[in-house]
């Protein structure tokens, strides 16, 4: 027999090169909080249901207490030779309570669904941090939008200009890409916010377990009904990865637009020293590091969504080893996209766009020849068509003449009167100011101040609504966290846990924190 919990089926103890490879020890030590809140929430339903005597709940939980505490102090260290953090924290457990005790936790319990639990509450809280940050960056962009909500600059496609447009107008696109990254994770939340203790190695038990009763203790919103399905279920990691990858590309497309903007051929933007860095050879350089960081990172994160779709496509129904390889590349890229956003809010904030060169590259390469066709078709009654083709034909004579825009009016009037239109200087100088180009759109989310105005408030409103959901889970997780503590509080005491009805239990509590223990 070896001495791992496991070790009743062995006569030798593991190969030391097959514990290296097989422990997970670096990853798992993330999840130690968690792994003992799971625990006691177990202990607490064995307890409640007459599974383990009340004083046998009492130690257990006493015991898990102590680790909780001493771990938090940096007394106990995970061992490598434990293979896990589940099988650490039950040998702590044991040298503290006796194995005769300690030997009880696991009833009705696999590894299987212990780890679903650990992994669905550590990725449950990264999901509300990153969610918050993607509030407050949104907030960011939506401030400065309103600064800039008349501020005109040259919008593109095919990386060419196309048509004026304003920041503001630009800056409310990000926030209405990044609301759609919000609204993904709230529904992603709601998925993974379901119990799988209960489940245990695959087909459940016979032992009278109560799965609602660690649902509220751990704060999930519904149990997870099927054991095999949950126990064999990584879809909500693929699901964690995909929505991360989707909003690291928006962040990398973002990037991309500033990156552009502050080189000396655009010059439309620069950035406070505090957020540029330097060449070590090129004195003049300054370098936008953190949009490059930020889109290069992008790879380790559309690299961990690959990662587990593979690590699951050839894996049969039920548990498989393979598992355990989802959550490091997983938990890096949940690092990676908080830090992202926390350092990105305060980037953006150190961006100083240099309007006048804007409006220039605005007022160039032609950007307002849909303007022009527009009105030939609305005031000139000339079907779209033919006027998206009359001013096709101008613009080829006056770039031929090398003209950058149209900035010889009279010239574009000769040319026009040529194809057949006549039309004022007056009237011309009106369509092709930038200004007038914007004004103009006002269709329902144009670029017209009043409208990207319009499109703000709904963008807050939405936002708010998003606020409303984090709190709203914030809230229920503190819930269930004050909801167990008290709990343990109780059986500490010494009260009674057999039989114990939460449902009473906590409405007195709510009433009066020390009534707890006449309960
Ligand atoms: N370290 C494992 C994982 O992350 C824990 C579960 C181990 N279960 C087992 N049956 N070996 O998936």
């Amino acid at each position: 027999m070896n001495n791992l919990p496991w070790g009743g089926r062995y006569e030798k103890s593991l190969d030391k090169l097959a514990l290296d490879f097989t422990e997970s020890i670096d990853v798992d030590e993330k999840m130690v909080q968690e792994d003992i809140w799971g625990s006691e929430a177990h202990a607490i339903m064995l307890g409640i249901k007459g599974i383990i005597t009340d004083k046998e709940t009492k130690k257990i939980i006493e015991g898990l207490e102590r680790i909780k505490k001493e771990i938090k102090k940096g007394k106990l260290k995970l061992s490598k030779e434990l293979e896990d953090v589940h099988m650490n924290i039950e040998t702590f457990l044991s040298k503290y309570i006796g194995e005769e005790i300690g030997g009880k936790l696991h009833t009705a319990r696999s590894r299987n669904d212990q780890v679903l639990v650990d992994t669905k509450l550590y990725i449950r809280q990264k999901l509300l941090d990153i969610m918050t940050h993607l509030i407050i960056f949104s907030e960011t962009l939506l401030n400065l939008s309103r600064k800039y909500v008349e501020t005109i600059m040259p919008g593109y496609t095919h990386t060419q200009i196309a048509q004026p447009i304003t920041l503001g107008f630009w800056l409310t696109g990000y926030v209405s890409m990044f609301l759609r990254d919000l609204e993904r994770f709230e529904q992603l939340y709601e998925r993974i916010n379901s119990n799988p203790l209960g489940a245990c190695a695959l087909s459940g038990t016979s032992f009278p377990i109560d799965r609602e009763i660690t649902k509220r203790l751990l704060g999930f919103s519904t149990v997870h009904r099927h054991s095999f399905d949950v126990i064999s279920s990584r879809d909500f990691i693929i699901e964690t990865a995909s929505i991360l990858a989707i909003l690291m590309s928006n962040l990398s497309r973002m990037s991309e637009d500033l990156i552009y903007w502050t080189t000396f051929e655009f010059q439309m933007m620069d950035v406070e020293d505090e957020f540029a860095t330097g060449s070590s050879i090129m004195p003049q350089k300054k370098n936008l590091d953190i949009a490059e960081l930020t889109r290069g990172r992008t790879g380790r994160v559309f690299g961990t969504l690959m990662n587990v779709l593979t690590i699951v496509k050839g894996t049969p129904g039920g548990y498989n080893r393979d598992f355990q390889e989802d959550k490091p590349a997983l938990y890096n890229s949940l690092e990676i996209v908080l830090l992202t956003l926390i350092v990105f809010n305060e980037f953006v904030k150190n961006l100083r766009p240099n309007e006048r060169r804007m409006e220039d590259l605005a007022r160039s390469n032609f950007s307002t020849s849909t303007d022009l066709a527009d009105y030939l078709s609305k005031e000139k009654k000339i079907p779209f068509r033919k006027s998206h083709e009359i001013v096709g034909r101008i613009v080829t004579q006056l770039i031929k003449r090398n003209q950058k825009d149209f900035e010889n009016k009279q010239d574009l009037k000769d040319l026009l009167e040529k194809e057949g239109v006549e039309i004022s200087l007056k009237e011309l100088r009106k369509i092709l100011e930038p200004m007038e180009a914007v004004n103009s759109k006002q269709s329902y989310g144009g670029t017209a101040p009043e409208e990207v105005e319009k499109t703000i408030n709904a963008l807050l409103e939405t936002l708010e609504k998003d606020k409303e959901f984090v709190s709203l889970k914030g809230e229920e997780i503190k819930k269930s966290k004050s909801l167990i503590s008290s709990v343990i509080q109780y059986i500490i005491e010494g009260n009674p846990v057999k039989d114990l009805d939460l449902d009473k239990f906590s409405i007195e509590f709510e009433k009066d924190k020390k009534q707890i223990s006449l309960i």
